[in-house]
């Protein structure tokens, strides 16, 4: 990097919904293949899908085509049982993102307990490690949460931003900074602690600049809201507006000339 440049998180693009949309009706249309190579014409950095137990959204052939057609980064995001396991052996993804998964959830509620993890995890991680594959926790802003991320081998945490981005629609200014501080402090201890640190979850147009602005997040993953605005405006202009705000958040919080 030159002097003066700024470094910009990463846009890992979230396509599980166009899955979910296609999933409706049973058939081929939409197809997240599609919006994939979009999501990369309009610079993505990579693309981030969630093979649920389910399979609510994502499918196993989607996992498939996504690691044959695809050059840009692959995050499978998925529950650390031994099914995925062997899934994610066989695609050999860029990344895996662990998080936790209940039937019942509309989405990814919370964050990964590492902290009460024993050591089933711990082998988990190393057999993902060994097979060269980037293994991120999706965890909670918190310290104990993050110390146990950094205890456990785990190259990646991801700070879940839902709470923070709830407070946003909601209109809660105070609570939002709350949120917001949680995410500058286990940004930092994660950093501290030699973690790569990503984010995501619920992100929108109004809440990606404070959390692209922490200086040590990397990558920020979104989805839903992205999928949500193609509806308006097509998912080029989406991909690309969200870029925009992201870079143009941290450039205004360096100081430096946006190009
Ligand atoms: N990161 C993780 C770990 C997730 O589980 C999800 C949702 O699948 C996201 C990011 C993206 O969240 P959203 O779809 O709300 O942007």
């Amino acid at each position: 990097m030159r002097a003066g440049e700024v470094l910009v998180p990463r846009l890992g693009v979230n396509i599980d919904h166009v899955a979910t949309i296609r999933n409706a009706r049973g058939g081929a249309h939409p197809d997240p293949l599609r919006a994939a190579r979009l999501a990369s014409e309009a610079g993505a950095d990579g693309i981030t899908a969630h093979l649920r137990e389910d399979r609510r959204h994502i499918s196993d052939v989607d996992i498939q085509r996504l690691r044959r057609y695809i050059t840009l980064p692959l995050n499978l995001e998925m529950a650390a049982t031994s099914e995925m396991l062997d899934i994610a052996l066989r695609h050999r993804p860029h990344g895996c993102c662990l998080v936790p998964e209940k039937r019942q959830e509309l989405t990814t509620e919370g964050g990964l307990d590492v902290a009460g993890a024993g050591e089933q995890l711990v082998s988990f991680i190393r057999r993902l490690k060994q097979a060269e594959i980037r293994v991120s926790l999706f965890v909670d802003p918190a310290r104990h949460q993050i110390e146990a991320c950094g205890a456990i081998g785990a190259q990646v945490v991801e700070l879940h931003t839902g709470p923070y981005c709830e407070w946003v629609n909601d209109g809660n200014g105070a609570a939002a900074a709350a949120q917001l501080e949680r995410l500058k402090q286990a940004a930092a201890l994660a950093a501290d602690l030699g973690l790569e640190v990503h984010a995501g979850h619920g992100l929108t147009f109004d809440s990606v600049g404070p959390v692209a602005v922490i200086p040590q997040i990397m990558e920020l993953n979104i989805g839903h809201f992205l999928i949500g605005e193609a509806i308006f405006g097509g998912l080029d202009s989406a991909i690309k507006r969200m870029r925009h705000l992201i870079r143009q958040a941290r450039t205004d919080a360096s100081g430096v000339q946006s190009a």
